[in-house]
């Protein structure tokens, strides 16, 4: 097992400085890709662009207007650190972000950090994943739901205190990847439509296509990194 998932396993991180600790790992990632991330709790919901409020329904709750006012605060950040000027990201009626002309990204947040992965169209970066989980185990009962056969009997291999925290990185991986193809296949997955293998120790995984969800074809190969840091697991993947 990973090193890091045992050691990082049985934190719970809250601080804003715990989050800068997701944004180190960000040397992984592709090199034209910024990422930003922040405790949710050092951002104000009033601070959102004007356009980027009118998004949130008039009834979402203080929680998720904190939440989605630190995932466009990391955009921000992100886009800022690609020289870009302030633009609002906006929302489209499947919830998926709207990114201002010639840029491509994600945004992903846990109960306690946020985060944003984004490039410039113009890098070569046709799509974007992030997801961002915190460090607890999958409850064993949605197993079914999440892995595939071949995941699960993968699973039955490892030492069972080792089960729930990889079982997690599946589903944190399969999250990335379903943010990511979503955006050139407009198609919404079952998590049986993927399957992933992780390389823990290299950071890296695989997800393959199951079915055919146009453009991607059975087989398929979708390649991310995946960290753990600061109590989170994080899985984020570009493609070209
Ligand atoms: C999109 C989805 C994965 C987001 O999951 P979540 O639990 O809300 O978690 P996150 O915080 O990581 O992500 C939320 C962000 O994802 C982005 N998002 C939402 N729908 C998206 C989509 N279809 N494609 C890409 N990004 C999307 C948004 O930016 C959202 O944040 P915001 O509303 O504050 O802007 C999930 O809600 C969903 O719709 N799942 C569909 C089924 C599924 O998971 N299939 C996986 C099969 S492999």
């Amino acid at each position: 097992m990973d090193r890091h998932l045992q050691r990082e396993s049985s934190r719970t991180v809250r601080s804003p400085n715990d989050s800068d600790t997701l944004s180190a790992s960000a040397g992984l990632l592709d090199p034209a890709v910024r990422f930003r991330s922040c405790a949710i709790a050092s951002v104000e919901p009033g601070s959102v662009h004007p356009a980027e409020a009118a998004c949130l329904p008039a009834t979402a709750v203080e929680s998720r207007r904190r939440e989605f006012a630190a995932g466009r605060a990391c955009a921000a950040e992100a886009m800022k650190a690609l020289g870009l000027p302030l633009e609002p990201i906006g929302t489209a009626t499947d919830r998926s972000p709207v990114w201002p002309e010639g840029i491509v990204g994600s945004i992903s947040h846990s109960g306690s950090i946020a985060g944003a992965s984004v490039a410039l169209r113009s890098s070569g970066i046709r799509a974007i994943g992030l997801d961002i989980e915190e460090l607890l185990p999958l409850d064993e009962e949605l197993y079914p739901e999440i892995c595939v056969e071949e995941e699960r009997a993968w699973l039955a291999t490892r030492p069972p205190s080792e089960r729930g925290l990889l079982a997690k990185a599946i589903f944190c991986a399969k999250e990335a990847s379903y943010k990511c193809q979503y955006s050139l296949s407009r198609q919404i997955l079952e998590f049986a439509a993927l399957r992933v293998e992780l390389d823990l120790p290299q950071h890296r995984f695989s997800a393959y296509f199951l079915e055919e969800v146009a453009p991607f074809a059975v087989r398929d190969r979708l390649v991310g990194r995946i960290w753990i840091s600061a109590g989170h697991i994080v899985a984020a993947l570009a493609v070209r």
